[in-house]
């Protein structure tokens, strides 16, 4: 039994996931994007969706700015989809994910469809505040459009079921699914470790390893917690092993 070799590397598998997001997260120039404002509000442009688009989408992405892309929003005539998709994503990454709900529920009722974007958005937001009945309400537009299909919706219903503790919804998107990615895996693998379904993460793994799917360390990290739940030390071994072998964690994210 190597449980000193397994702390070890959940604890270098977590430094490294947590570089790698410090490193990817691109930083806005805001500069740039107040003096395009203010270029479009001397040209009389600020209330025309098309040419304030960029400027709300770099507000609502950083935070301290979200207010003012609100702002900027609230004084648009007729937000196009993409305008609307732009708070919804800033809103549902922000402090208050429950807004991008609000935000999603009023251009619904406006009459605008959705499509796959606002739905992986709103989705996300409906997970962060554990919303089953806006996230199912949300699976039953999205199906009616005929997004329901679309790869990376259906990793958003996932991890929004999932989130809320509906594992059994969880699973049953990600059994439907015509083609799965790792995050597909990952989001199911991840809401089972959450309930403590132990016992299924392993299952799921090895399901995950038959249809040769490469897990990373996110995968790596739930497999080991659960293999240290269950005392499953042959388990913990083989995959620390591939682990190392296979330089998981170091390759995926960098
Ligand atoms: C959204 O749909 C469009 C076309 O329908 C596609 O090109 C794009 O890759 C999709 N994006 C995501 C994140 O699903």
């Amino acid at each position: 039994m190597k449980l000193a070799r397994l702390t070890a590397l959940l604890f270098s598998i977590s430094t490294v996931t947590q570089e790698s997001e410090r490193v990817t997260k691109r930083s806005i120039s805001i500069d740039s994007v107040r003096e395009l404002h203010a270029h479009l509000i001397r040209a009389h442009l600020y209330k025309d969706p098309s040419s304030i688009s960029q400027v709300i989408r770099s507000y609502a992405l950083s935070p301290p700015f979200l207010d003012k892309a609100r702002l900027v929003f609230a004084q648009i005539e007729r937000p196009t989809l993409l305008v609307w998709n732009h708070m919804i994503n800033g809103l549902s990454r922000s402090d208050q994910p429950s807004e991008a709900i609000h935000m999603y529920t009023c251009m619904y009722h406006q009459g605008l469809s959705g499509n796959n974007l606002t739905f992986i958005f709103v989705l996300k937001a409906c997970a962060r505040v554990s919303d089953f009945v806006t996230g199912q309400k949300v699976h039953l537009h999205a199906l009616k459009l005929g997004f329901g299909s679309y790869l990376f919706v259906s990793n958003a219903l996932i991890h929004m079921y999932a989130s809320c503790g509906d594992l059994g919804l969880a699973q049953k998107v990600f059994d439907r699914m015509e083609e799965r990615d790792l995050v597909s895996w990952n989001s199911l693998i991840c809401g089972y470790s959450y309930r403590s379904s132990f016992n299924e993460v392993l299952r799921l793994f090895e399901a995950m390893r038959a249809a040769n799917v490469r897990a990373d360390s996110v995968t790596m990290v739930k497999v080991i917690l659960a293999c240290a739940h269950l005392g499953e030390f042959e388990i913990a071994d083989s995959v620390v092993k591939f682990i190392e072998d296979n330089h998981v964690g170091i390759d995926v994210y960098l």
